[in-house]
């Protein structure tokens, strides 16, 4: 089952249509991306699935639940980190750790060790006793994440939790929400920039202009867009006779060689690429890799788009 889910979701502004009907599905454990110009309408979106705004049509569920319906019961399982975040002037981490702890009910004698759970799992405990307005935005975004982590939500929505970061601070999220995601979360995480969630995120759906461009695994959206499937072969040994046989296969075209390396296109089906890979190896070709490109974000992108970001 989805663990979120939008139908035809609509919003609109004062007469403005923000989002001119979405459908999302996003599975369990999904690291999911987000993308679209500033104006797109992710922030809507996910306002929307945490429930701090009602959508005008359509309907979004999370976990099943349906976000008009019930609210309350979404909020507990939801951590939504806000694009932007206010500063606590004279608070230390820790004390804005608690501060939300006890907004979300937590028992006082509880709190302590979720909050040195959460410390521990952002590598903020060096820092605990520090103010949190004196940090660098990587560290503040951190602060923020922890924050986002102390009821132990299930369901993370995290709205350009990466922008303005350097590299390093920006790895360390994405190392981050890899951890959380093999603790079984589900992450729904936005940005304008596409080079930020390139190698964070499983799937992507782009948004333009309150509509939905693309949706789903990048070979699979690749799949829908493009004709061919893009095939890569590295042989040891035996690189003449490949190229012979890949020139002369059917629904092989543009063979790309290069030394050993062989990059191609491909509108074989599955069965059939397989027979290739049979008949290289049969013909005495050492064949060491053989493997569809998944294909990059940047390739997805620019297959559905027209316009930059
Ligand atoms: N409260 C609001 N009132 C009127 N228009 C809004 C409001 N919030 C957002 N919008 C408009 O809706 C569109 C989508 O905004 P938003 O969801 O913030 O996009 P994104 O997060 O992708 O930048 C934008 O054109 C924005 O100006
Ligand atoms: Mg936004």
């Amino acid at each position: 089952m989805a663990m979120i889910e939008t139908h035809d979701l609509k919003k609109v502004y004062n007469g403005f249509v923000a989002l001119k009907g979405i459908n999302l599905n996003i599975e369990a454990q999904d690291i999911y991306g987000f993308i679209g110009p500033n104006g797109a309408g992710k922030t809507t979106t996910i306002r929307i699935l945490s429930t701090l705004l009602e959508p005008t049509g359509g309907q979004a569920l999370v976990d099943g639940m349906d976000v008009m319906k019930s609210p309350y019961e979404i909020k507990k399982i939801v951590g939504y980190m806000p694009d932007s975040f206010g500063v606590y002037d004279g608070m230390r981490l820790r004390e804005y750790l608690d501060f939300f702890g006890a907004a979300y009910k937590i028992p006082s004698k509880k709190r302590k060790s979720i909050i040195d759970d959460v410390l521990q799992l952002t590598d903020l405990t060096p820092r605990a006793d520090d103010y949190v307005s004196a940090f660098s935005r990587g560290m503040k975004q951190r602060c923020c994440l922890a924050k986002t982590l102390i009821h132990d939500p299930k369901v993370l929505l995290l709205d350009e939790p990466a922008s303005g970061l350097d590299p390093r601070a920006r790895i360390e999220i994405r190392e981050l929400l890899k951890t959380l995601r093999d603790m079984g979360k589900t992450i729904l995480i936005s940005s304008h920039i596409l080079s930020e969630l390139g190698d964070m995120c499983n799937k992507v759906a782009i948004i333009e202009r309150g509509e939905l461009l693309a949706a789903g695994g990048f070979r699979e959206i690749l799949a829908g867009v493009r004709q061919t499937r893009e095939i890569r072969v590295e042989v040891l040994d035996g690189a003449d006779e490949a190229a012979t046989i890949l020139a002369n296969s059917p629904g092989i075209v543009n063979v790309d060689r290069s030394g050993n390396e062989f990059q191609m296109e491909s509108t074989l089906g599955s069965a059939e690429l397989t027979q290739l890979l049979r008949t290289l190896i049969e013909r005495g070709v050492h064949v060491l890799f053989f493997s569809e490109e998944k294909g990059t974000l940047e390739d997805v992108f620019l297959s559905v788009t027209q316009g930059g970001l």
